[in-house]
This record gives structure tokens, C-alpha cells and sequence, in this order.
């Protein structure tokens, strides 16, 4: 499939060669999803008991944890066990980085990670929240200033069922399509939304258009029917890195995935050009930031 790149290696901790680490750093920021069809996150008989949508608090729809400050959050009672579960696959994924792509390792920053024990499919939520529609990521509440989102994934479905998503249309292409529909950032809204506590830091042009092309994107139903795609499915015991700010995406179906996601500053990067903010201000001809 040619959104994939894929890669034999089954240990998130091998020795990599330098031809492998090149085609990783060229294919990932080119916009493909890095593919490990055989790279299973391995758990414990005493771990496998949290594979549950009842351990999570009604009021969250994940687990999260930050290994920064070693939280854990969304679990419902004593988690101590979930946490060291969470945090082993945070210092894992972030081991397989260092390997692959060793460009990275002085910029790359480690975000939270999550464990994501309900089904996907058939959740109902507003359709900005909708992730089984096609879009970029972007959150309205925090800004990335232009700053990179990476995410590694690992299917930990202990019933064989994989996690199925869509992949859209190359960054550019959405560009071209959904940056003419957006508004034009107003004069004095981003202080606003920052003094008000509504944004964690200043909401540049830059997020502002990443945010107006993820909210047109997933409005458009004409749009997610008939732009080109592909049905992605990545079953139990594969993992997969992607650029979620760059890869138009839609997650569809599925239970039990573990996800790892980190930032990177557009200097940490091997080639800039293919990074949204620099293909938004090509387009729009002018500094986002
Ligand atoms: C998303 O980033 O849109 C959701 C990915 C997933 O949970 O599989
Ligand atoms: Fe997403």
C-alpha cells in the first residue's frame, strides 16, 4: 500500500542499520505511516486483566500518563499496575525512536501517553470530535505553534480484532482544498482565547488554519466519501508511527491500543520543507507564527 512503509523488525529495542534509518526519517516526514506488521507490545497475565473499557472513569474516554511527571489519569481506583503497564510502553516507544530515527533524539519531546481500552466505533460525539472522520490533528485548546505531533500506536487487542482506519489525501492536496474555506485569523481573538485560559499559550495563524482545515474537513461528508483513501487495517501485535498533524486520517473501528505521543520542533526535523507549517505558509505566502 503505498501510504505504508513497512519494516521487519520485531523488537522495540533492535540495532538498526543506517539504510533502514534513512528510509524511516525520509518516508515518515514524507507523509507515510511507518508500518511494523510484527512488533507486539507484550503484556503480562496480571496486565491483561485491564483490557476493559471498566476500568476507565466515566468521565474519560482514555487512560492518560506523562512520564514527566509520572501521573497517571482516567483509571478508575488503585492503578499502580496500569500505570508501570503505561509507562513501560512510554520508555519502549520511546526506545524505538532512538533507534530508528536517531536525527530526533536531541529535539524529539515526550508528550503523554494513553491506553485506550473502549471500542471506537459507534461513539457518539460532536462531529468536531468525530476521529472517524477524515482530518489532520489539531486541538483547539492547545496550540503546537507549529511544533511536530508524533505518535506511535501498538494494537494490544487480545481477541485478534484489528484497528481499522482510513488514510486521505497527501497534507498538500488537503492544503490546497481546505485553506481557501477557512476564516482569517482575527486581530486580538488568540489573546483573548490564552488570557482567558480557553487555549494553554497563543493561538497562532498557524494553528489557527490547522484547526479551520480539521473542522472543515470532518464537516464536509462529500468530502469524506468521495476524496481518495485507503482502508488501513493494523491488527493485534503491529505497531505504526505517524505524523498525525501531517497524515490526513480516520480511525474507524477497534479496542485496545496503546499510543505514545511526542513533539518535535521544526529545527529537530530532517527536511522542514514537508512540514505543515511550511507548506501552509508557502501557500499562503506569508509567516504563520
Ligand atoms: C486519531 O488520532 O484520530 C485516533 C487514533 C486511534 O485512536 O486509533
Ligand atoms: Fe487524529
Amino acid at each position: 500500500m503505498k501510504s505504508l512503509e513497512t519494516f521487519e523488525i520485531t523488537s522495540f529495542e533492535s540495532e538498526l542499520s543506517e539504510e533502514i534509518k534513512a528510509k524511516a526519517v525520509r518516508a515518515l516526514e514524507g507523509g507515510k505511516v511507518l508500518y511494523f506488521p510484527a512488533l507486539p507490545f507484550a503484556l503480562s497475565k496480571e496486565e491483561l486483566k485491564f483490557l476493559t473499557p471498566s476500568i476507565l472513569d466515566p468521565k474519560s474516554k482514555n487512560i492518560s500518563y506523562d512520564l514527566r511527571t509520572d501521573r497517571l489519569a482516567g483509571a478508575l481506583g488503585e492503578a499502580a499496575v496500569l500505570k508501570e503497564m503505561v509507562k513501560r510502553y512510554a520508555e519502549k516507544s520511546r526506545k524505538l525512536l532512538n533507534q530508528l530515527i536517531p536525527h530526533y533524539n536531541q529535539t524529539l519531546i515526550q508528550a503523554k501517553t494513553s491506553f485506550r481500552p473502549a471500542e471506537i466505533f459507534g461513539r457518539k460525539t460532536s462531529y468536531r470530535k468525530d476521529d472517524t472522520r477524515l482530518h489532520i490533528d489539531s486541538f483547539p485548546s492547545s496550540p503546537t505553534k507549529g511544533e511536530r505531533i508524533l505518535r506511535v500506536f501498538t494494537n494490544i487487542n487480545p481477541e485478534g480484532k484489528a484497528r481499522v482506519w482510513r488514510l486521505g489525501e497527501p497534507f498538500a492536496d488537503v492544503v490546497q482544498k481546505m485553506a481557501p474555506r477557512a476564516s482569517t485569523p482575527i486581530w486580538g481573538v488568540p489573546h483573548l482565547l490564552k488570557l482567558l485560559g480557553i487555549t494553554k499559550g497563543f493561538r497562532t495563524s498557524f494553528d489557527h488554519y490547522m484547526l479551520q482545515m480539521h473542522d472543515t474537513m470532518k464537516g464536509d461528508l462529500d468530502y469524506q466519501k468521495t476524496v481518495p483513501q485507503e482502508e488501513i487495517h493494523f491488527p493485534p501485535g503491529s505497531t505504526w508511527i505517524v505524523y498525525t498533524d501531517q497524515v490526513s486520517h480516520a480511525a474507524m473501528s477497534g479496542q485496545h491500543v496503546l499510543e505514545q505521543t511526542f513533539h518535535l520542533p521544526l529545527y529537530g526535523l530532517f527536511n522542514e520543507e514537508t512540514a505543515p507549517l511550511r507548506v501552509l505558509e508557502k501557500f499562503f505566502n506569508k509567516s504563520l507564527v
